[in-house]
């Protein structure tokens, strides 16, 4: 038994626009999600263009510095002004378009927490690592980079999401078992420090969700929920996600 109460986080990436916005306040307006928290994160400019949605916001990303001389970069306390709960961290494109180390996702991480924001840390493994059969220790050194810099009591105020880097934005989700497989990987090796952190940590799961898939993936036992890319951008699936969530 848990008491984990679901996460739909929709990652609009370097999508939307003013109109979307307007879209989607407007659906969830008259829609019953008091049963899962729903997060939008939208990128920066967007942040202040939500005005009464009935859901949460997060940023995609924050800088490592907490102010000064760094164009272009956005500071963890920005993000908390402009009312945003939550922040992606450790996205497989920044580490991958931003050469983002375990290490800096870590300092990342333990700023945000400092500043209050919850993270969603996202891991995952690239194909040729499952294939290769290193797929556990990928992930166990991806969260033991974190754990060592911000201890396991942490996890209490971190929410995990697995996105296998296959499974991102190629329609080709990882089945309800795959998924499971690695959720109850990451809950036991989070047990390995603390049973109890372990238990109540969020695992959510992202990589080509959708409406037709969701309730599948949510019902698994260690699945508490989605980290939504593409489908987060049509309101109507996007919703129909948020719904399947238990
Ligand atoms: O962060 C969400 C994500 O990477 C999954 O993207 O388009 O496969 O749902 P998508």
């Amino acid at each position: 038994t848990n008491n984990r109460r679901p996460i739909v986080a929709g990652n609009w990436k370097m999508n939307g626009n003013l109109a979307l916005i307007k879209q989607v306040e407007e659906l969830f307006s008259d829609a019953d999600i008091s049963h899962v928290d729903v997060v939008v994160c939208p990128p920066f400019p967007y942040l202040g263009g939500f005005n009464d949605s009935n859901f949460a916001l997060g940023g995609q990303n924050i800088s490592h510095y907490e102010s000064g001389a760094h164009t272009g970069e956005t500071a963890v306390s920005m993000l908390k002004e402009m009312n945003c709960q939550y922040v992606i961290l450790g996205h497989s494109e920044r580490r991958a378009d931003n050469n983002e180390s375990n290490e800096l996702v870590a300092d990342k991480v333990e700023l945000a927490l400092a500043h209050k924001l919850i993270p969603l840390f996202c891991i995952g493994e690239p194909e040729d690592i499952r294939e290769s059969g290193q797929l556990f220790d990928f992930i166990a050194a991806q969260i033991d980079a974190v754990i060592n810099k911000v201890g396991i009591a942490a996890f209490n105020d971190i929410v995990i999401a697995y996105e296998p880097i296959w499974a991102i934005g190629t329609g080709k989700t990882a089945s309800p078992e795959q998924a499971q497989e690695v959720h109850a990987f990451i809950r036991q090796h989070l047990a390995k420090q603390d049973s109890n952190i372990a238990n109540q940590c969020v695992i959510l799961y992202g990589g080509s969700v959708k409406g037709s898939n969701a309730v599948e993936l949510f019902s698994q036992p260690d699945v508490d929920g989605g980290l939504i890319g593409g489908a987060s951008l049509n309101p109507e699936d996007f919703l129909s996600i948020c719904l399947a969530a238990k």
